[in-house]
């Protein structure tokens, strides 16, 4: 006989035997321990300054690093780009994928869909080893650019263009997304910016990649997943906003005035603040010069946005303490090199992939289920009601 269920009958919880902690967004909150990169007194990567990564080492070294926990010696970089170049490429269903997708679908949207349809055909799929996880996270660093360009390339009706394997992350990407060899100067810029995006501690989307692998799902949903916090303008999606905040100043004749009413009327301005830091983001400095540059390589129009950009700035930190953070300068950048703002922040995830999947991987290998709770704010404990009683 069925046992029915009585409130009597259900088991009662236990009540917490100490208060709960509660900070709202998790602020301060330390949710687990990592050896991937802190933010405490500058941003290291496994112990290196960003700033001497961005430096001294390319995109490619970094991402070994950040996957292998160490700088790649030559022959090992040298296998490293061999395998991650032989991965340059998409199963034809995941490309004919892109064909199917409206034609309003963002390349951040298409992304994030590539990824989740890669999964299906990655032979490692069910696997959680390290390594299988390791050879995946490579596929995917490989194949995340190529997502980006083919889909570019198939939205705006032009045939993909063939992976060059003797390129590097940046180069490659630049290349098959326009078809034709890429200036060094934009190819070191474009590193040295993913240089600067590849990893950032428990960020947004990071920690999304970790929640979502700690139910012992796998690195492709952790992926997609992060993808989707990404793509919000709290987060990687500032950077497409910001040539349109730049723009929207007008000037340098305007800018100030700009600043001080939006401002006044209490608007956000994308690619400033930051939860962390306050006094400033060591990445935004790095790559403003680089910015520039190239600004100044491409004509008086962009000086101009440079110009603006640096008075809104002042305006920023004078009337409000607040500074740029990466997406500021990446965002000018990413313009100044003639790229369409809607791979912005596909372009982030391509570079950040490397430290999403080193999460991951370190995640799985001490895993304990990420499962915080909620202070409960809804209505007192109260009784059901059959529905003909309820009026
Ligand atoms: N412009 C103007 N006011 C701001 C800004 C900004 N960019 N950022 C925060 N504030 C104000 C906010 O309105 C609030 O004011 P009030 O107390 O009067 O209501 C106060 O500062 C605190 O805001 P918060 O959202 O609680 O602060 P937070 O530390 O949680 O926010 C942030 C961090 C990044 C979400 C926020 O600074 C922001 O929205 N910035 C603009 C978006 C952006 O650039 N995001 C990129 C983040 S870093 C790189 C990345 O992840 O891509």
């Amino acid at each position: 006989m069925e046992k029915m269920i009585t409130c009597s009958s259900l088991p009662m919880t236990a009540p917490t035997a100490t208060p709960l902690a509660y900070s709202p967004g998790l602020e301060g909150v330390v949710a687990g321990e990592t050896s991937i990169s802190t933010v405490e007194d500058g941003l290291r990567y496994r112990g290196y300054p960003v700033g001497e990564l961005a430096e001294r080492a390319t995109f490619d070294e970094v991402a070994y690093l950040l996957l292998y926990g160490e700088l790649p010696t030559v022959g090992e970089l040298a296998e490293f780009q061999a395998r991650v170049a032989m991965a340059r490429r998409l199963p034809e269903p995941v490309r004919q994928l892109f064909h199917a997708l409206p034609k309003w679908s963002s390349p951040l949207d298409a992304l994030r869909t590539a990824v989740s349809a890669l999964a299906h055909f990655d032979q490692d799929m069910a696997d959680n080893s390290t390594e299988a996880n390791l050879r995946k996270s490579e596929r995917l660093l490989a194949q995340m650019p190529v997502a980006i360009a083919d889909h570019y390339r198939i939205s705006k009706g032009l045939q993909p263009v063939m992976a060059r394997q003797e390129l590097s992350h940046a180069a490659n990407f630049l290349y098959m997304l326009r078809g034709t060899e890429p200036p060094a100067e934009e190819v070191r810029a474009l590193d040295i910016s993913l240089t600067l995006y590849a990893e950032h501690e428990f960020n947004a989307s990071t920690f999304t990649a970790r929640v979502i692998v700690s139910t012992m799902s796998d690195l492709h949903s952790a992926v997609t997943g992060a993808l989707g916090a990404l793509k919000g303008p709290l987060h990687g999606g500032a950077n497409e906003k910001v040539m349109d905040v730049v723009r929207s100043a007008g000037g340098p004749s305007t800018a100030e005035a700009w600043t001080l009413d939006a401002l006044a009327r209490k608007e956000r301005i994308m690619g400033f603040g930051h939860r962390v830091y306050k006094t400033g983001d060591v990445r935004a400095g790095i790559l403003k010069p680089i910015a520039r540059k190239l600004a100044e390589a491409g004509g008086s129009e962009l000086v101009q946005w440079e110009d603006t950009a640096d008075i809104i700035e002042t305006v920023m930190a004078g009337k409000k303490g607040m500074y740029p953070n990466l997406d500021w300068p990446a965002g000018r950048l990413y313009h100044a090199m003639n790229l369409e703002t809607p791979v912005y922040t596909p372009m982030f995830a391509m570079s950040r992939i490397a430290g999403w999947s080193a999460h991951v991987i370190e995640q799985l290998a001490s895993n304990r289920l990420i499962r915080p709770r909620g202070l409960y704010i809804g209505p007192a404990g109260r009784s059901v009601k059959p529905i003909a009683e309820r009026g």
